[in-house]
């Protein structure tokens, strides 16, 4: 599986989450360091990626700037899922009190191969409070050889005791570009062809977790005939909507005025059997930020951050033929025709068409 393959290995193949790893490598510099950390953060950012990589490093006999060796016993033991002294438990399984007391037996112990023992604690915020409180004891009064590392998705469900006893670090939803950087290195590696705006409608899926983006790759490209290239249009069936390049031709449709061919695009994108509901959405969405992008043009700097600069240059492009009040406009209709498209039985593409009707003022 590509999100094992392309798991880093070092802090230098950490995608994003910069600040993060330059805290850590700072800890690793000093004589003592925090025995108590959270790692908070949505998922697939690289939580359980970087506290292995912690690991390795506190652990490694000859720490090169920072980084893990990647050479010595320690190193390669960690690289072939041989050192014994990470422990990783699962606390949404492993929530009880008893599971805790199991792990305060194991934290007695001298670690075996290196000079700390490491618990990552995953879900830490599934524990129960019982769990959570004999935890606590723990972080209080660590044996100096233990490390403990709490992965969570959810930091607000931590109780504050707990809070205060660890080094919280956040890690951020994964930007585009760099989402695609990696998408780009992985499709290299595994050789096949793709282009590129292919490869941001699948980070853009993935919502700024990057395992999400690995994994719709690879069932994507699991999906394709040999010596096929991805092509945005592929990425769009599979994900069964339109690609964002098909909304903006559409906009652009609009913008433009031009009826007869932007009802043609309805009976098309019918034809093809893609989900209205799905469409309507991803329309509404272009047609916030083609607003945003009107009424606040720092917007614009927002969206190179998830966005390549072509796609910007084509929605400004296209915000000249459009008022504040036409996009306006539009978006109600739009909604309206939304709440139809959910009635049962489907109204079908009726909703939507008498939205651009209304829209144009065909009399
Ligand atoms: N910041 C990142 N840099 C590089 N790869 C990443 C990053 N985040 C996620 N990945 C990719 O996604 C996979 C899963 O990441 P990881 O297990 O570290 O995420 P997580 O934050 O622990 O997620 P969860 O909350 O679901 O446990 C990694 O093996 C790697 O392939
Ligand atoms: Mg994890
Ligand atoms: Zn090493």
């Amino acid at each position: 599986m590509f999100y094992h393959k392309y798991r880093p290995k070092f802090f230098r193949e950490v995608v994003g989450q910069e600040i993060v790893v330059k805290i850590l490598q700072n800890f690793l510099k000093r004589d003592s360091i925090p025995h108590g950390y959270l790692f908070a953060g949505e998922k697939g950012t690289g939580k359980t990626s970087v506290a292995r990589i912690y690991a390795k490093a506190l652990n490694c006999l000859h720490l090169k700037e920072n980084e893990p060796c990647g050479e010595c016993l320690v190193c390669r033991l960690f690289q072939e899922n041989k050192f014994l002294d990470i422990v990783e438990i699962d606390a949404a399984s492993h929530r009880k009190i008893d599971d805790i007391r199991n792990l305060q037996e194991h934290i007695g112990f001298r670690p075996l191969q290196g000079k700390y023992k490491v618990f990552i604690i995953d879900e830490a915020h599934s524990l129960t409070e019982e769990a959570a409180n004999a935890l606590l004891k723990t972080l209080e009064e660590p044996p100096t050889h233990a490390i403990f590392i709490l992965a969570t998705t959810e930091p607000t469900r931590i109780i504050p005791t707990i809070l205060s006893r660890v080094q919280r670090l956040d890690f951020r939803r994964i930007s585009l570009p760099k989402i695609v950087a990696k998408l780009k290195l992985i499709a290299e590696n595994e050789g096949f062809a793709y282009e590129e705006p292919a490869l941001y409608l699948i980070a853009e899926e993935a919502g700024g977790s990057l395992r999400d983006a690995e994994t719709l790759l690879e069932k994507i490209a699991l999906s394709l005939n040999p010596h096929t290239i991805l092509s945005e249009n592929l990425v769009a069936e599979f994900l069964g909507h339109l690609s964002l390049i098909k909304i903006l031709e559409f906009l652009e449709l609009i913008s433009k005025r031009k009826i007869n061919e932007s009802l043609n695009f309805l009976e098309k994108i019918y034809a093809q059997g893609f989900d209205l509901n799905l469409f309507l959405r991803s329309l509404l969405k272009v047609i916030r930020q083609l607003m945003f992008l009107k009424i606040h043009p720092e917007y614009g700097k927002h969206l190179e951050t998830e966005k390549p600069e072509e796609i910007i240059d084509r929605m400004k492009k296209i915000n000249e033929n459009f008022s504040l009040d036409d996009l306006k406009k539009l978006s109600f209709l739009l909604f309206e025709a939304d709440s139809y498209l959910k009635k049962e039985p489907p109204s079908l593409l009726l909703p939507i068409e008498l939205a651009l009707i209304e829209y144009f003022e065909v009399k």
